[in-house]
């Protein structure tokens, strides 16, 4: 069927029509909100590249849950700042450790709250790399201990999922025979598979203060160059055992997020970004774009490259836009 007996705009002239052939959407459901939690009380400190987003001692964190709820948002996702760090990463997995503490008080003041939890070293070494070193190089066989050790105190402590966000090989296998054989075989596990050593995460690690002393990520990370690799790497994951796929970043890596969706059944996760949240909210800022719009339109060609769940500092904004 060509012009004039087709034309594309008969469907496109009202919003009856428009929303009736709408093929993507997005349910606050679907959106995971990263919070941010500190030691103390009563602590609110803004990110200051982060507009909106805040490190949150417990208390101010569980305000901060139930506003997610209010507006729909049921998820979670958890980041830790720890009292202190050392070169191991020890407050990662210790049984009271902020994290720890956190998952309880959110589960016993919102328990219909999903609270997932990220798993990695980096926010609780000194060096900043996301597992143990050996000389200068992270070492990846002794850090798959320390990961267990941690998905399985999240697990202990009440977490609903655990994420993995370290990118050593082999830690989707090793977390889970961990929990499997601790009776977590119910928690699942959202692997970060497809992780990219990324400028996008520079914000990130402001707020959680978990830059590299040294070096960089590059030799853990994905290189940005590569789409094949995405592959081998989910590949790997769901062969030992994840039950979620996640790309990251999201928007520079929109092909990924559709090569995913069409290789693999299990489900797709996209974590858009610091980075990508601070370039909105500053072009916003500036009146140079109108940032709810941006913000919608973004999120939604997440979708549509085939992500079923996004993790996002706009999780609670874009609910509220949808709510009208
Ligand atoms: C920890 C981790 C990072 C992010 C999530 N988990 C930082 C990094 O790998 O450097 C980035 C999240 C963001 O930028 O919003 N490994």
């Amino acid at each position: 069927m060509m012009f004039p007996e087709y034309r594309p705009r008969r469907l496109r002239q009202n919003e009856n029509f428009r929303s009736m052939i709408r093929e993507t959407s997005l349910d606050p459901a679907q959106l995971v909100y990263p919070l941010f939690v500190m030691p103390g009380k009563e602590k609110r400190e803004p990110v200051s590249s982060m507009p909106g987003v805040f490190r949150l001692s417990v208390d101010q964190l569980k305000k901060e849950a139930q506003s997610c709820l209010d507006v729909g948002v049921r998820s979670v996702i958890l980041f830790g700042l720890p009292e202190k760090k050392d070169a191991m990463g020890s407050g990662a997995h210790a049984q009271h450790g902020i994290v720890q503490q956190a998952i309880k008080e959110l589960k016993n003041s919102s328990p219909d709250l999903t609270v997932i939890t990220d798993v990695c070293l980096c926010e609780y070494t000194d060096h900043g790399h996301c597992g143990c070193l050996s000389g200068h190089e992270v070492d990846n066989d002794t850090t798959l201990e320390l990961l267990a050790r941690t998905a399985l105190s999240h697990a202990r402590a009440g977490a609903d999922m655990v994420a993995p966000s370290d990118m050593m090989d082999g830690r989707v296998s090793e977390i889970r025979s961990t929990l499997d054989e601790n009776d977590f075989h119910m928690i699942p596990i959202m692997s970060y598979a497809v992780k990219y050593a990324s400028a996008f995460y520079g914000p990130f690690r402001d707020a959680a203060d978990c830059a590299p002393q040294f070096g960089d990520r590059r030799s853990y990370q994905m290189d940005p160059a590569n789409s094949r690799e995405a592959l081998r790497e989910a590949t790997l994951d769901v062969d030992e055992g994840a039950d979620i796929l996640m790309v990251k970043p999201a928007v520079a890596y929109l092909d990924i997020i559709r090569q995913l969706r069409d290789e693999f059944d299990l489900p797709v996760a996209a974590y858009h970004v610091s980075g990508e949240y601070a370039m909105i909210k500053a072009a916003a800022e500036k009146g140079w774009i109108d940032g709810d719009r941006v913000m919608a339109e973004t999120l939604l060609s997440i979708r549509r490259a085939g992500a079923d769940i996004i993790l996002t500092y706009f999780a609670k904004d874009m609910a509220k836009l949808l709510m009208g």
